[in-house]
């Protein structure tokens, strides 16, 4: 089964949100392989990609969190982390196993359906507490200026 790119789960980071839509692309690139029935190896290809494109994804997410101090970046690091430990254990079972059906389903519910529901759930927070941020930074910004022009009222010349 692919996965369907809907806005819904856009989280309004631009760059976050183009690497969300490429993992699913490269999620439905393996199932696609898997579905039509491709060889092991091209379908092992895909899985490696997919594999190294979470990475890659999990690295600049983590960046975006630091440089905006997010608070519950250690936590959302775990999630990463435990989820690159599943993807090695799932390669591994490919390795083993082929592209058995009860490989292929495996596959589909540990990263599909994590992936789905850590950008609904967990990714959207970040979205969530960004925003705060530049609000927040706005109103500083607009205070600092407000206060500069009457602290000019008050001191002419
Ligand atoms: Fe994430």
């Amino acid at each position: 089964m692919k996965y369907a790119w809907d806005e819904s789960i856009e989280i309004g980071h631009p760059e976050i949100d183009a690497q969300h839509r490429q993992l699913f692309a490269a999620f439905n690139e393996f199932m696609g392989a898997c579905e039509e029935g491709k060889g092991h190896s091209e379908i092992a290809n895909t899985m490696e990609f997919l594999g190294e494109y979470v990475i890659r994804h999990f690295t600049d997410e983590e960046r975006v969190q630091q440089e905006n101090h997010y608070p519950d970046y250690y936590k959302h690091k775990r999630y990463h982390d435990e989820f690159k430990i599943m993807i090695i254990s799932l390669k591994s079972d490919f390795k083993l196993e082929g592209p058995t059906a009860e490989v292929i389903s495996r596959i589909q519910s540990s990263i599909g359906d994590w992936l789905v529901n850590h950008i609904k759930i967990e990714d959207m927070k970040i979205g969530e507490y960004l925003r705060a941020r530049e609000k927040f930074q706005k109103e500083i910004q607009e205070r600092r200026a407000s206060e500069n022009e009457t602290r000019q009222v008050l001191t002419p010349g």
